[in-house]
């Protein structure tokens, strides 16, 4: 029998490739970058399965190049990337990675919230420069941690995971969500609360919530404005949660103290004035990149195509109407 043609849209830990070589033909973007669009609409072609990245828009154009296909699986947990309406009505099955990224994330989160608190990289950058006069008691006094108020703005499976690693900081956490997250009720006597209240008490607000209309732009000026003085926010969710002009305003202005960002607006772009300012920290989206969490990505990810290319469920599915 002919193994399945599965096409990879940009090389991965070879892990998941080895698991897709096992039982089908596969085809991987030779080069280390996303594809151009039609290089995307060229290369889906012919194929019955497509591990595809966040860089990648998959929308109708793309189901309309590869009328074959028989599921995409997406190599990452958010999935803006892709027409889910779209791919449901054409019965297109689609899976992401939950799961395996939690942590990894959770602990960039962390890493950010202490490098910008703590004035981390400004200081990197002093000591590199050579201009470091010596000890001085006045030198990069930044924000407290232990005993503060944490804001988790989305309380999922990585706001829960960021939330209760705040237990050895002695933190009051606030979240805010739909319904009650009872893990962080009863592990840290957290307390749900409305959007404008967790922007009033929190000293530091880390963001989780999927990119979604309603949270495009939820950090705007507004926002801004009703928090802190003193405050911080962490982003490691999807860039265009924030409005990115408004928040080098706001940083500018001082509005807030700090911002620490592994996502953006419009990416790879950033918006003219961020790399400029002190009061940010900014990563290239690496929050899930850890060698196991990206290794058990791809694996998760090529799993679930091999099961939608036997036209089954696969575990992580993001349309599962389409197998009732
Ligand atoms: C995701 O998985 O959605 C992250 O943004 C990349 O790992």
């Amino acid at each position: 029998m002919p193994r399945p043609k599965v096409y990879v849209t940009r090389m991965i830990p070879q892990e998941g490739i080895d698991f897709l070589n096992e039982s089908c033909s596969v085809e991987v973007n030779p080069e280390d970058r996303p594809l151009t669009r039609e290089e995307l609409l060229r290369n889906v072609q012919g194929k019955e399965g497509i591990l595809c990245l966040l860089t990648d828009r998959i929308d109708a154009e793309v189901f309309d190049a590869a009328p074959g296909v028989r599921g995409f699986a997406n190599y990452a947990v958010g999935f803006d990337n892709i027409d889910v309406k779209e791919a449901t009505k054409r019965k297109i099955p689609l899976s992401n990675t939950p799961g395996v990224l939690t942590d990894a994330t959770a602990e960039m989160a962390w890493a950010l919230l202490f490098a910008i608190a703590r004035r981390v990289i400004e200081s990197d950058r002093l000591m590199r420069s050579g201009n470091w006069p010596g000890w001085g008691p006045l030198q990069f006094i930044g924000g407290d941690v232990t005993g503060k108020t944490l804001g988790i703005c989305g309380s999922g499976r990585i706001g829960t995971a960021m939330a209760l690693k705040s237990k050895g900081f002695n933190m009051q956490v606030l979240y805010t969500d739909e319904i009650a997250n009872l893990t962080l009720e009863k592990e840290l006597g957290a307390r749900k609360v409305s959007f404008d209240e967790l922007l009033r008490q929190s000293d530091f607000i880390s963001v989780h919530v999927p990119l979604l209309p309603s949270t495009r732009h939820l950090f705007s000026r507004r926002v801004f404005a009703a928090m802190k003085k003193t405050a911080y926010l962490i982003n490691t969710s999807r860039g265009p949660v924030f409005n990115e002009v408004e928040l080098v305003e706001a940083l500018r202005k001082k509005l807030i103290a700090g911002a620490a960002l592994d996502v953006y607006e419009f990416e790879p772009k950033m918006v003219d004035g961020l790399a400029e300012l002190d009061n940010v920290v900014i990563t290239p989206h690496t929050a899930s990149a850890t060698i196991s969490s990206r290794t058990n990505m791809g694996l998760k990810a090529a799993e679930n195509l091999l099961a939608m290319i036997k036209g089954e469920r696969p575990p992580d599915c993001l349309n599962p109407q389409i197998f009732q």
